[in-house]
């Protein structure tokens, strides 16, 4: 399989309003691809295309080899798992009856509920009704939910979004093992940190369109000015251009013992994303 998921010129208009003007990408198997944009930038509206819950207004897609026709088939959603604002538990019911259901769906082993309760930190939640539990836990049960079948593609809308920071690092370190097992992730985030730890690859969607698509190195590398920032023990700091003619400047200035820090100029994610389409991702 050449792509997980190939995109080509897609667009998505509901009644009046344009949500995805024209977006084409694709997603190699076994990456971490990130879609990021600001509130109402159409990521929701891309993965419930790629997942057959909504159609398209015009374009390709392929995931898994499979054309759009075919996303309603039970093969095709035995091998993808899905995390969307309108995935559901069942409220009365306990944590593990829950997954016990979801794992009767998929025809998986029973045991899978007791990995994936370590996986999201619930173990001791597992006898909890939902509906007596946080948003974070649910949220976690629902992600425990998406990928007790063990599916080689997964969607997370924004997985992270309604965790604490200790929970939201132990989600991030899950997904990275999943990954690093050959699960391929697709996922949209508002938080640029964790797209640059986690993404192999991120997309910055912007009024209906892709406005800068590649490695959160390789963006960073993009739009630095290629200068370092050198802080000596005075308190000043000077800017250096990265140029060969500079080479003795800094060598003389560490040889003279005065340099504290040298710091790259690369921006974050977050700055790129600012200065490419205007708007703060928050
Ligand atoms: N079913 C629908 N009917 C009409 N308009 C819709 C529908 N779903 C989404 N939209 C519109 O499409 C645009 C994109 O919405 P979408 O939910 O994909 O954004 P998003 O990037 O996921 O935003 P957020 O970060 O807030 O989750 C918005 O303007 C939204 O109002
Ligand atoms: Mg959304």
């Amino acid at each position: 399989m050449e792509h997980a998921i190939k995109v080509t010129g897609l667009r998505k208009v509901f009644g009046n309003h344009t949500a995805i003007e024209d977006i084409s990408f694709d997603v190699k198997p076994g990456e971490i691809f990130g879609l990021l944009g600001p509130s109402g930038s159409g990521k929701t509206t891309t993965i419930k295309i790629l997942t057959g819950e909504l159609g398209q207004s015009a374009g390709e897609v392929s995931v898994l080899d499979t054309n759009a026709g075919s996303f309603g088939t039970a093969d095709f959603k035995s091998r993808i798992g899905i995390l969307s604002d309108n995935s559901s538990l069942y409220e009365r019911l306990t944590v593990y009856d829950n997954l016990k259901l979801f794992c009767k769906l998929y025809d998986a082993p029973l045991d899978r509920i007791d990995v994936m309760l370590e996986e999201v930190n619930l173990k001791e939640a597992r006898s909890k009704v939902v509906s007596k539990l946080s948003k974070g836990m649910k949220q976690r049960v629902l992600l425990a939910k998406a990928l007790i079948h063990q599916p080689e593609l997964v969607f997370l809308d924004e997985p992270t979004s309604a965790l604490d920071p200790g929970n939201a690092a132990h989600i991030q370190r899950g997904l990275q093992k999943l990954n690093e097992a050959g699960t391929t992730i697709f996922i949209t985030t508002h938080d640029m940190e964790e797209a640059t730890e986690l993404c192999d690859r991120v997309a910055f969607l912007n009024n209906g369109k892709i406005q800068e698509l590649g490695s959160p190195d390789a963006l960073r590398y993009k739009y630095s000015t290629h200068a370092f920032h050198v802080e000596t023990f005075n308190g000043e700091w000077l800017v250096i251009e990265n140029k060969t003619e500079n080479a003795d400047k800094i060598r003389d200035l560490i040889a003279s013992g005065q340099v504290k820090a040298i710091h790259s100029d690369n921006p974050t994610l977050g700055q790129i994303f600012l200065k490419v389409t205007g708007k703060e991702l928050v």
